[in-house]
């Protein structure tokens, strides 16, 4: 290297010293304390100098660990394309395999690590929070992963971490909990999507993340599938409208100078996610999650890709590459969809970063599947596990010629541009919006995102939305007061923790006794059973739907209420004149034997932390506006369920996509 710097710090010291001893020799004892002292305090407002611009400036500290100086890659002022041009310049091979590398935080060995396999980036799986999970915990351990590779490796780095924040940063108790996007689809005001994900987007950046894997563009054709919730829709144009909503909130740049993205999101899962069948998923534990999406290309062209053609022109910078098969094939081993079609026809110049276990999902050996994985178009390699197998491998494959170098260049390249523009090299002159995670104007989008979301779907002799001639109310159901319930999973842990224990949450019965008329007596029991049963309620709401879930492990057989569930809609009938049913669920449930008892039907979907915008539609200050993103069918035999809302057995479905009653606030209601 041309311009690497020797240590300057440690020069700084002998000279000091040196200055000394030749005075010493001059002088009488007394001048000699004198000195002694002066020299001392000198000294020490040195080092504390010194200390101070270290930690104002990281790259003042780098000269110590022969970091190259006044490098085009370090400057500000330059273009994205010259710092990256010259950055990769610089790099030997193994720098350039750490940056493809994406760790798994609990898998890293040794601090060190990060530094001597100059480590690219790293991920929180869901669940994966540090020891101390707040706000303050997750902020010093990524500022100290930042620290270890802008200290110690020769380059200096940045670290890219990512999340799952699909529904707000819902890894850190206290942050603001989003209804799941499906909700958003329901709601279906692109510019609500929008503002929640620039808000999940501020309380991201006061953790110091700045990378999310999100939006879900996924089209789920089945309910009995585990991640419908995490989806806006099964419609296309729906999809890639929310999609771009959400991507141009979570990235759009508000005071920082120095970036032009502010947290970088990850459209998932190229490609043709939710149109997987049942029962082909290889995971022995799953159904359909992670199996086979038919191989017809025209399906794929017309209905999978064009959310993602939207993503790219809402400026989607990275993609994840979906855990599914199309036809036989890994998705991660199709050249043909990766470089093929994504980068090359539609012009993708971000990169790709695989899913979880993904490349190794790829049949053959370790080495063979990052081989194929690398050169079918895959940029960064997730490794929840394992990263120094990888780095030996994809080394090797390198030198070997099994893996061209001009690949690797290409892979390296598309993730500094990122780096670059999301202006990590001057993390420090970020401005980290702390007083926005969780706040009030946070709580105050959740909240207006939960009313809208609620789609209406039965109202016999407009029951809803409760007037004041409601003076009693009976609430009973496992959704009721669970606010774990209302936030499914991707809450803190991966399937989501029961219960009342979110700090600044409000489950959806605290926000119906706050929101009801004053006078109005609201009485509430899980089970709908109450000591005075003689008198008669005037309106029982059931707040009833699904435990929480993630991914494979909410595929099910039966998508249904649970007895338990069902018993207390039943005793809430005998107790109450009206019955009025509102489901806390991912999916659309079936129901249809239940439905002619019930007076009224609301889906809130997973409404998040605000259970208070539940209230609010109940009681008429907001009114219900929500439609069905997805078919709501009535039967197993129906699935899966076609675009044009075609079901599998021809039979009609429950409600259509798009159905759902509006009300307006004088009570009034239309379809
Ligand atoms: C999921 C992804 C998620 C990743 C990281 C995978 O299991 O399929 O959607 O982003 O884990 O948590």
């Amino acid at each position: 290297m041309a311009d690497v710097d020797e240590p300057e710090v440690s020069g700084h010291y002998a000279i000091l010293f040196f200055t000394a001893e030749r005075y010493t020799r001059r002088v009488n004892k007394t001048a000699i304390k004198h000195f002694v002292l002066y020299v001392g305090v000198g000294l020490m407002l040195v080092s504390a100098l010194v200390l101070l611009f270290e930690v104002q400036n990281p790259s003042g500290s780098m000269q110590q660990y022969g970091r190259p100086v006044n490098a085009v890659y370090l400057d500000a002022s330059r273009s994205v394309e010259e710092r990256t041009e010259d950055l990769l310049s610089r790099m030997t091979l193994a720098e350039k395999v750490g940056q493809m590398v994406l760790v798994e935080r609990s898998s890293i060995k040794e601090m060190s690590d990060l530094s001597s396999y100059a480590l690219g980036a790293l991920l929180s799986g869901a669940g994966s929070n540090p020891e101390d999970n707040s706000l303050h915990g997750w902020a010093t351990m990524v500022a100290g992963f930042q620290e270890e590779v802008e200290r110690r490796s020769r380059l200096g780095i940045p670290i890219l971490y990512g999340v799952d924040a699909v529904h707000g940063h819902g890894n850190v108790p206290g942050a603001t909990v989003f209804p799941h996007a499906i909700g958003l689809g329901a709601a279906n005001e692109p510019d609500l999507t929008r503002r929640s994900a620039r808000a999940t987007g501020e309380e991201l950046e006061a953790t110091g993340v700045y990378w999310s894997f999100s939006p879900n563009l996924d089209l789920p054709k089945d309910i009995r599938w585990g991640r419908v919730y995490e989806t806006f829709s099964d419609d296309p144009a729906l999809v890639a409208l929310h999609g771009r909503a959400y991507i141009e909130g979570l990235q759009q740049r508000e005071n920082d100078s120095t970036a032009s993205l502010a947290v970088l999101a990850t459209p998932k899962h190229y490609v043709g996610l939710g149109s997987m069948l049942w029962g082909t998923s290889r995971n022995a534990e799953y159904r359909i999650d992670q199996g086979t999406t038919p191989a017809d290309e025209m399906r794929l062209r017309a209905e999978y890709l064009p959310p993602f053609q939207e993503a790219l022109k809402g400026g989607a910078q990275s993609i994840m590459v979906g855990l599914n098969r199309w036809g036989d094939k890994e998705l991660a081993s199709s050249h043909y969809l990766l470089q093929d079609v994504l980068k090359d026809e539609l012009g993708f110049t971000g990169f790709l970063v695989s899913d979880w276990y993904g490349v190794y999902e790829i049949p053959g050996s370790d080495y063979r599947s990052a081989i194929t994985a690398i050169n079918a178009g895959v940029d960064m390699v997730m490794l929840p596990f394992d990263y120094v197998p990888f780095v030996a491998n994809v080394t090797q494959a390198v030198t070997h010629g099994a893996i061209p170098i001009e690949r690797i260049d290409d892979a390296v390249r598309r993730i500094l541009r990122v780096k670059f523009a999301l202006g990590l090299f001057e993390r420090n002159q970020r401005v980290i919006a702390e007083a926005s995670f969780g706040s009030a104007e946070h709580r105050a989008i959740a909240r207006e995102a939960v009313g809208k979301s609620l789609v209406l779907l039965k109202n016999d002799q407009n029951v809803l939305p409760l007037g004041p001639e409601t003076q009693h109310i009976r609430v009973a159901g496992s959704a009721a007061d669970n606010v774990g319930r209302q936030t499914g999973a991707w809450t803190v842990a991966w399937q989501g923790i029961e219960g009342n224990w979110l700090p600044g949450a409000t489950s959806i019965l605290q926000g119906i006794r706050a929101g009801a008329p004053t006078g109005t007596l609201v009485e509430f029991s899980a089970t709908g059973t109450f000591a005075s049963h003689e008198d008669i309620a005037d309106v029982g709401i059931a707040i009833v739907g699904e435990a929480p879930y993630s991914e494979g492990y909410g595929d099910s057989p039966l998508p249904t209420l649970t007895d338990e569930d069902t018993a207390a809609i039943n005793a809430l009938r005998l107790n109450s004149k009206k019955v009025v049913v509102i489901l806390v669920s991912g999916r659309p449930l079936l129901i249809s034997h239940h439905l002619p008892t019930w007076d009224a039907l609301v889906m809130a979907w997973l409404p998040g932390s605000e259970g208070a915008g539940i209230a609010d539609v109940l009681f008429g200050s907001v009114p219900f506006t929500g439609r069905l993103p997805i078919p709501w069918p009535a039967s197993l035999s129906q699935l899966p369920v076609g675009l044009g809302s075609e079901t599998n057995d021809g039979s009609p479905l429950q409600y259509e996509r798009f159905f759902g009653i509006v009300t307006s606030l004088n009570n009034s209601t239309s379809d």
